[in-house]
C-alpha cells in the first residue's frame, strides 16, 4: 500500500484544486435556474471518474437531474464495491452571512469553505481519488468498482429509485459505501450504522377569501394563523411526545446495549449547548440528546408564514397560513403510513371555520445496519489505518433516503464512512470541509478497497 498512500500524499494539492473546481459549479438541485449547472456538475464527475481509470461512464438523463454511473469491473473474482454519493447541493441563502461567496471556494485555517464542501462533493471525491491512486500506481484496482452519483439527494432522490430498480443486475455489489455523514467529533472517527427516515408535509389553512380588517372582523371570523398555531402546538405534549394517534405504533425501541454504548461516548452537554447558542435543551422526556437525535422520532416545523410580516404594525386578519412540517422517523416507521396519520390528525382537529389542505411532499425510510457483517469490520480497520484511531459506532439523525432502497434491492450491506464534522455548517452559511479529514478520508477509502479486496479473496 505504500506506493498508493505515497501517491495520495504527493497529490494533495492537485486533489484540493480539483475539489475547488467541482465546488465552483453551483449545482443547487432545488432551483430550476441551475438546471444547466447540474449537467455541468455531472460532466465534471464523469471527467474525474475517467481520469481515475473508471472507464465505463455514462450520464443517465432522468425527468429530473442526471444520474452519473461509472464502473470498472476487471475480474469476476474480485469483490465489488458500489460507491454512492450526491453532486447536488443545498441553496445558499442567506447569502449575506457567508464570509466568502458560496461558490468561490476558500481555504481558511485548514478548512475549505464552499457550499457542498462536505455535503457531499468533498466526501464523494475521496473515493474517486483513492481509485485514481490505485490506477496510477498499480494500473489496477483491488476491487471491482461501481459508482452511482446522483443530483437529487437534497430534494428526495425522486428519480434514483427507478434507476436502481431497472438496473439491479448491473449494480450487483458485495457492499455499498457512502461518505455523506460526519465523524462523531473532531479526532473521533466513526462508522455510522443508522439513519432516520423522513416524512415531509405542508399544511395550508385558508379562512376568509381575502385579508380582513382585524377590528371589523376579528371575533366571529377564525384566524388561519391562530388555527394553524393551535394545530401545530397540539401535536406534542408537555413531555415532548408526539400526540398523533398511532404515531409510535411501529417504533423499534432502543436496546439496553445501545443505550449503554452511547452513554459512553464523549458527549458534553454544556459544550453542545454553548456551540449551538442555546441555554437549555428539551425534547422527549426520558431520553438523552444522542438518543433523541439518533433513535427517536421527532416532529419539527421547518417554516411558518402568515399575515403581515413587514416593518411596523398592520391590523389585519390574514386569509391564509402555511406551515412546512417534517417528521424524522426511526425503524420501522413507514413514511407513507405516517404521512396518512398526520393528515388524518390535522383533519380531525381543524375547525369547520377554515379550509385545510395537507400535501405530502416527500419521504424516506429509516435504516439501521446489521452490525455483525464483516464489511463493517473491514470498514473499521480501514478507518483505523486512515485516521490512526479506532472508530466509534454511532447513528445519525439525518436521512439518506436511498440507503434503505439499496439494502432492499442489492441485498448487500451498506457502510457509511463519514468524513465530515458535525460543525461544518451543512445546509447553512459558511459550509466547510476539514482538509485533514479530506486527505484522511481518501486514505481510508484506499485502505477499505484494499482490505475488502483481500477479504474477498480469502472468502472465495
Ligand atoms: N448528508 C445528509 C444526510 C445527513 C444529515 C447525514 C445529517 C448525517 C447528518 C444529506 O445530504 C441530507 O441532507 N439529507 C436530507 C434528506 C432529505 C432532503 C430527504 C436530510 O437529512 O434532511
Ligand atoms: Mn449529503
Ligand atoms: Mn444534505
Amino acid at each position: 500500500m505504500n506506493e498508493v498512500i505515497g501517491y495520495i500524499v504527493k497529490n494533495h494539492d492537485r486533489y484540493l484544486e480539483e475539489l475547488e473546481s467541482f465546488l465552483r459549479i453551483p449545482s443547487i438541485s432545488t432551483d430550476p435556474e441551475h438546471k444547466a449547472d447540474m449537467v455541468k456538475a455531472a460532466e465534471f464527475v464523469v471527467e474525474q471518474l475517467r481520469a481515475a481509470g473508471i472507464q465505463d461512464c455514462e450520464i443517465v438523463p432522468t425527468e429530473g437531474h442526471p444520474i452519473v454511473y461509472g464502473e470498472r469491473v476487471d475480474s469476476p473474482d474480485k469483490p465489488t464495491v458500489l460507491v454512492y454519493g450526491h453532486y447536488d447541493v443545498q441553496p445558499v441563502d442567506p447569502l449575506d452571512l457567508w464570509t466568502t461567496p458560496p461558490f468561490e471556494p476558500t481555504v481558511r485555517n485548514g478548512k475549505l469553505f464552499a457550499r457542498g464542501a462536505s455535503d457531499d462533493k468533498g466526501q464523494l471525491l475521496t473515493h474517486i481519488k483513492s481509485a485514481e491512486a490505485f490506477n496510477k500506481t498499480r494500473g489496477s484496482l483491488p476491487v471491482n468498482l461501481k459508482f452511482v452519483l446522483e443530483g437529487e439527494e437534497e430534494i428526495g432522490s425522486a428519480h434514483l429509485e427507478g434507476f436502481l430498480r431497472e438496473n439491479v443486475e448491473r449494480l450487483a455489489a458485495d457492499t455499498v459505501v457512502i461518505s455523506d455523514t460526519a465523524l462523531f467529533a473532531e479526532g473521533v472517527p466513526s462508522i455510522c450504522y443508522g439513519l432516520r427516515g423522513l416524512a415531509y408535509l405542508q399544511i395550508d389553512v385558508t379562512g376568509p377569501k381575502a385579508d380582513l380588517h382585524s377590528g371589523s372582523f376579528g371575533g366571529p371570523v377564525a384566524n388561519p394563523a391562530f388555527v394553524l398555531a393551535e394545530i401545530l402546538a397540539s401535536m406534542k405534549d408537555s413531555n415532548g411526545r408526539i400526540t398523533i394517534p398511532h404515531f409510535y405504533d411501529d417504533v423499534v425501541e432502543l436496546t439496553v446495549e445501545e443505550r449503554k454504548a452511547w452513554a459512553g461516548l464523549p458527549f458534553d452537554r454544556d459544550a453542545y449547548m454553548a456551540e449551538l447558542g442555546v441555554d437549555d435543551l428539551n425534547g422527549e422526556a426520558g431520553f438523552t440528546p444522542l438518543e433523541q437525535v439518533w433513535a427517536r422520532p421527532t416532529l419539527e416545523v421547518n417554516g411558518l408564514v402568515s399575515g403581515f410580516t413587514g416593518k411596523g404594525a398592520k391590523t389585519v386578519l390574514p386569509s391564509k397560513a402555511m406551515a412546512k412540517v417534517s417528521m424524522r422517523l426511526v425503524p420501522n416507521q413507514d413514511p407513507d403510513k405516517i404521512a396518512k396519520l398526520f393528515e388524518e390528525y390535522v383533519r380531525s382537529v381543524a375547525p369547520k371555520s377554515v379550509h385545510v389542505q395537507v400535501q405530502d411532499l416527500h419521504g424516506g425510510q429509516a435504516w439501521v445496519a446489521d452490525l455483525s457483517h464483516p464489511a463493517l469490520v473491514t470498514a473499521a480497520e480501514a478507518i483505523e489505518k486512515g485516521f490512526g484511531k479506532r472508530p466509534v459506532f454511532q447513528r445519525e439523525g439525518g436521512s439518506i433516503p436511498i440507503v434503505a432502497t439499496f439494502t432492499e434491492l442489492l441485498k448487500a450491506p451498506t457502510v457509511l464512512l463519514g468524513f465530515g464534522l458535525p460543525d461544518e455548517n451543512a445546509h447553512a452559511p459558511n459550509e466547510n470541509f476539514d482538509l485533514g479529514n479530506f486527505y484522511r478520508g481518501i486514505q481510508s477509502s484506499a485502505y477499505f478497497f484494499e482490505l475488502f479486496g483481500e477479504a474477498g479473496k480469502r472468502a472465495s
